[in-house]
């Protein structure tokens, strides 16, 4: 591993596989990985159990009441797996349920949400060593991040990785409705007023729809040697 640290934004579409690859790159790279989306999950997690966030819409003004001393951080757990904690409780299984999934975008679509979001997330990137993921990393977070990369696949493809990904985590869920889901926050992703998903103009487009893993780490490989003279 080289001395160097930078920052790499890593933006995208869901489920294109941004935390797996992110996550991995960090580990090899003995960086710290930050799941952006996994805080706006939190956010969301916290308006649903207090009655503001819900299929009837949100109450923003009581949800902003809410954030007022909200901890969210990243750490691990006794088996040293990456967790997300609100108020010191691990409610990483909880953020990954359909109901916040189907309820987080038009929540990460609030200015108030995304300054919260964006003021952790800074805190966090003080120290370069860091692969982030998330919509608008490297156009609005960490507009001078080193390196950024914007990764793109297939709908079915991705629709297919959420459902297997939820099958291993004991959710049955039919492949039209994940696809639904994936196609509705696609939209409000890249629609939204504030921060919509958008590929940076510095960007490296990366589609892994028929790529491994493995794959996707001797890409980065290469681009790591070859810009920064970094080694994985
Ligand atoms: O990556 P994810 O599916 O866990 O993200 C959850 C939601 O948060 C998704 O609807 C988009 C939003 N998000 C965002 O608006 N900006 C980010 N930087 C990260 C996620």
């Amino acid at each position: 591993m080289d001395a160097r640290k930078i920052i790499i934004a890593v933006d995208g579409y869901s489920s294109t596989g941004k935390s797996t690859f992110a996550r991995t790159a960090a580990e090899r790279l003995g960086y710290v990985y930050l799941d952006s989306g996994a805080l706006y999950r939190g956010v969301t997690l916290k308006g649903i159990e207090t009655g503001c966030v819900g299929r009837d819409g949100i109450d923003a003004a009581r949800l902003e009441e809410c954030l007022h001393g909200l901890d969210i951080s990243f750490g691990r757990d006794g088996q040293g797996r990456l967790r997300t904690f609100m108020d010191g409780t691990d409610v990483e299984d909880r953020i990954r349920s359909i109901e916040v999934s189907s309820l987080v975008s038009p929540v990460a679509e609030l200015p108030f949400v995304r300054d919260f979001v964006d003021g952790i997330l800074q805190q966090y990137g003080r120290e370069k060593g860091i692969v982030m993921d998330g919509r608008d990393i490297g156009t609005t977070v960490f507009p001078d991040a080193e390196l950024k990369i914007f990764m793109t696949a297939d709908r079915k493809v991705r629709a297919e990785r959420r459902m297997n990904e939820m099958e291993e985590a004991g959710k049955k869920i039919g492949f039209e409705e994940v696809l639904a889901n994936i196609d509705e926050r696609d939209y409000i992703d890249t629609h939204r007023k504030t921060s919509p998903l958008t590929k940076a103009a510095d960007a490296i487009e990366l589609d892994n729809s028929d790529m491994t893993l493995e794959g996707e780490m001797d890409w980065l490989r290469g681009i790591l040697f070859s810009k920064f003279g970094i080694c994985i």
